[in-house]
């Protein structure tokens, strides 16, 4: 079913979010977030569609969003450039706002690095983080958030590596409901940002997160593949490994592995 914004709006206990602009169907609510006119945007403005046809995932993936099964939206952040060494804390917030959320629908999931939520090792949300600078010393940020719903089936491509909160419940999902939660932890979390709490944050993600001590892969941007274990999460939200060889490296992005080889030892 459609989502229901005024019962959304209705029952939302911050006051952080301005407005919810709800569309049928976009190609992405990133990139509708990205192009809005300046005049129009708002810090906390969130677009959510029902369909997206042309969803955008990381490393230039598609994002496979069916009409009314699953949440798709991006929420606007105005942060001051002073903090953009911190921006990757804003992809983690968005993360564990979600995580929160699910927790109350009795569902343990843990957090991977950079910005997955999984569950038995499957995927539940993705999020994707855009920004660009509008003038000035502040940026637009866009958190971009997939969470997937209602699906009770998955194309073949993704159905061994995703899953659904109704797959996982066996029952349909309230999606208002979910919404009002998320939107009222990311406000409380972008507050703490605001505040600089950056190292709440990290410790919070820090508990959440699977893959703290564990040995990795990392296929990096720099299309390099590096093994090693994973010792920290830094002040900046970057992935902090001990590589193979000793050496220390940090990672602002890349996709990780668990290093199945390693488990054999
Ligand atoms: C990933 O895991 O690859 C990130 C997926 C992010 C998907 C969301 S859905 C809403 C927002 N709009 C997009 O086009 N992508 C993000």
């Amino acid at each position: 079913m459609k989502l229901d914004i005024k019962v959304v709006q209705d029952n939302m206990k911050n006051k952080f979010i301005p407005e919810i602009k709800y569309f049928d169907s976009v190609t992405s609510t990133n990139e509708l977030a990205l192009k809005m006119e300046d005049n129009l945007v708002k810090e906390g403005l969130v677009i959510i569609a029902g369909e997206q046809t042309k969803g955008r995932g990381r490393l230039k993936r598609n994002w496979h969003s069916p009409k009314n099964k699953g949440l798709w939206m991006s929420i606007i952040l105005l942060p001051e450039q002073n903090n953009k060494d911190k921006y990757a804390l804003l992809t983690l917030i968005g993360a564990l706002s979600v995580q929160e959320a699910i927790k109350d629908l009795d569902i343990n999931s843990t957090l991977k690095w950079p910005n997955d939520i999984l569950y038995r090792n499957k995927k539940l949300c993705g999020l994707l983080s855009q920004f660009e600078s509008i003038g000035g010393s502040i940026d637009r940020f866009v958190v971009g958030i997939g969470l997937n719903v209602n699906q009770n089936i998955f194309n073949d491509e993704i159905k061994d590596t995703s899953i659904s909160l109704r797959m996982i419940k066996n029952e349909k999902i309230n999606k208002e409901n979910l919404l009002v939660n998320i939107l009222d932890n990311f406000s409380n979390y972008y507050s703490m940002f605001k505040n600089e709490k950056f190292n709440e944050i990290i410790d919070t993600w820090k508990k959440e997160m699977s893959m703290l001590h564990k040995n990795i892969i990392v296929n990096s941007l720099d299309k390099k593949r590096y093994k090693g274990k994973v010792i920290d999460i830094t002040k900046s939200g970057e992935l902090k490994v001990q590589l193979d060889s000793g050496e220390n490296k940090t990672f602002i992005a890349g996709d990780v592995s668990i290093d199945k080889n390693s488990l054999k030892l």
